[in-house]
Order: structure tokens, then sequence, then C-alpha cells
């Protein structure tokens, strides 16, 4: 994790609006450079290896008494997909969640443990989080927070007590808190699939505008595709990359589909809703054109708007929202009560290429 002063903000945004102009890489005195290698976790693969994501949990200090619906909750997303899957390949879980942001607000130590707790004592699968904008607006460092995450990464390495597969240096080269790999790999480490999780970071001027991946970020990003593709012989693997804030090409996507309804292009999932505005970074810092360039990530998806949940084709890579895993932060029933947007969404890896994605919505107990 590495910050930049403050004081720069106005300066490294403006040049990137203006000219278009991404610097390679950002000073740090302090920071250093780091093997990918140390920001990787392998998980095994297998075909139909599922990702389940949950997202914007906003779970708030104050709501004890509402703990133990948003746990029944959680655990019904757990439930669910065991009997979605009881009549083709009998998973009983979802081989890896991701969490990608906004999971706890206005927070106390103890209600991130309460959260991690239920991944690491009662899910009992593995599991990781990326931050959103608001995983700073605690009554603790965020500094703590990576280390509970790493303490129980290294718990999972040491004997198994934990499920946790988040990985974050302290003072290296990369901007950001949670920026890690999940390698997918086959029994003798060769990574068949990859999961990338990036820190879309807080805010930039004011409360409502929202931070921009960093250059240092895409050179990550660079280094870690360059390598797995060298070390798989010049092709690229696969890889799937998560977000908190959309990347800003999801607004050209949503509104070209507005402007063009009848054009096919891009490929909009069935039923996917949005509600929200579009809202990426007003500050474009090249990760798109980056991912088209390298050729390995062929999907993205992120939190951050709560009501919308849509996915679109475009340009080749799939854009993803994922489904609000909370009612916390806002009203999930359509203007028509038809569609009620709260549960997860899942990413499923396939032998023979291409990751396909689904949307599912439940009920808080009582309100089907
Ligand atoms: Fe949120």
């Amino acid at each position: 994790m590495k910050k930049i002063n403050k004081i720069l903000f106005p300066i490294v945004s403006s040049s990137l609006i203006v000219t278009g102009i991404v610097p390679l890489t950002t000073s740090c005195s302090n920071s250093s450079r780091h093997a990918v290698s140390e920001y990787v976790t392998e998980l095994p693969y297998s075909d139909g290896f599922t990702i389940m994501q949950w997202t914007d949990t906003h779970i708030r200090a104050q709501d004890d008494e509402q703990k133990v619906k948003h746990h029944d909750f959680l655990l019904k997303q757990i439930s669910k997909f065991k009997e979605e899957h009881k009549d083709t390949d009998k998973k009983e879980k979802p081989d890896l969640i991701v969490i990608t942001g906004d999971a706890i607000i206005e927070s106390r130590k103890e209600d991130y443990i309460w959260l991690f707790d239920i991944l690491d004592k009662e899910i009992k699968t593995p599991w990781t989080l990326i931050f959103g904008n608001h995983e700073p607006r605690a009554l603790f460092s965020i500094e703590w927070l990576v280390g509970e995450m790493n303490r129980r990464s290294a718990l999972r390495e040491k004997d198994g007590s934990s499920y946790c597969v988040f990985k974050d240096i302290a003072n290296d080269d990369v901007y950001g808190d949670t920026n890690h790999v999940v390698n997918l790999v086959d029994k003798n480490h060769k990574v068949i699939k990859q999961v990338i999780m990036l820190d879309t970071n807080r805010y930039r001027d004011d409360y409502y505008t929202w931070d921009y991946l960093r250059p240092s970020q895409i050179e990550w990003y660079e280094r870690v595709v360059k390598e797995t593709t060298a070390n798989n012989g010049g092709t690229p693997v696969e890889s799937a990359m998560f977000l908190h804030i959309c990347l800003p090409e999801y607004k050209n996507a949503w509104d070209y589909h507005c402007a063009h309804p009848e054009d096919p292009e891009p490929q909009w999932e069935e039923g996917g809703e949005c509600w929200d505005d579009v809202k990426p970074s007003k500050v474009n810092s090249g990760m798109f054109k980056k991912i088209l360039e390298l050729g390995s990530t062929k999907i993205t998806t992120c939190g951050h708007e709560h009501a919308n949940d849509w996915s679109a084709l475009y340009k080749g890579v799939r854009f993803c929202y994922g489904v609000k895993s909370s009612d916390n932060a806002g009203d999930y029933w359509s203007p028509d009560k038809a569609t009620y947007l709260l549960g997860n969404r899942t990413f499923t890896f396939h032998d023979n290429g291409g990751v396909t994605t689904a949307r599912h919505h439940y009920h808080f107990e009582g309100e089907e």
C-alpha cells in the first residue's frame, strides 16, 4: 500500500485530463518494488470454479439487532447456492467469495471481526475483501483492517484456521490497500485462471467525487498479467477483475445503450437493472485501454451503485455490477415492485474458455 501526498492530487489529475498522458511511475521515498508472487495466493482450480461476489453490505456499527438479520441473509446466499447446485455439480459452497467494498460502515473493530468470523467459522470457504469508498469511515485505522486480514491470511497458510486469501504489502510502490491476486492453479501450480483485485480508492476533491485507479496500480496490473502470460508460454491466462467503483467505460457502454437501444451491441444481460446513475471516477487513467492491450481480463465487476446490477459485453470484455448483499443502503424494490435487487452475483470459469456470470436475488426472511 502506498499513498500519494494529497497536495499532489490536483496536479496529477489535471495532467491526466488535459493531456491524457499517464506517468508510468510515481515516486515515494518510503516505497519499494515487490515481486508479483508476493501478491499472490493460490487456490486449486477445477472446471466450474465459482466465485460469489458480495458487495456493499453496509453493516452499521449501531445495528447490533440487525446483525442477526444480516447474518441470516449472508448464510442464505450459501444455502441457496447449495440448493441451486444440488441437481448439477452438487457444489455445497462457492469456491471463493469476494466482497467488493463498503462491507461495513461507521464501524468498530468488532464489526469486521463479526463479518470475518462468519466467513471463517461458519461458511468456511476462501474469501477476500477489497475496499470501497466507505471503508475508512471506521473507528480505527485502515492499517488495523489491512493487518487483521493479513493476519487471517497468514493463519490460513499456517494452520488452516482462517479461509482468508487477502494479501497487502505495507509501503510497496502500488497505490491503494487491497491490490492482490488469486491464482487458480492445477496440481503442478500452473496458473489456469486468475482473479485480480484492485483498490479503486476513496475520494478526491470532495465527498462525492470518486478517486481513480492510479498509474502505479495499472503498472502493477501490467506486471501481473505480463509475468503470468510469459509463464504460460506467451498466451494470456484468462482473468477476472474485481473493483468497487466501475471503470469509466461502463458509462460509455450504458450511454451508448440508451442512445441506441435497438443495437445488439453492447450485448446486454437479460434482466439487468440500472436504477442508479453510472458513476465512475471522472478521471480515466487508462485501465480499460491496458486491459484491451494485454488481452487477459475477460470480465470486470464492481459495486458502489447500489441499485444497478446490469452486465454488458463491451468491446470483448464483460462489464458487471454485483448484486448488493444488504438492504442497508437504499430501497431495492423496483418501482413496479416486481424486482428486488438483493443477493449476489456469481462467476464461473470453464475449462473450454470463458467465464459465465449470473445474478441471484433473494429476500430477507418475512419479506417474500
Ligand atoms: Fe456502497
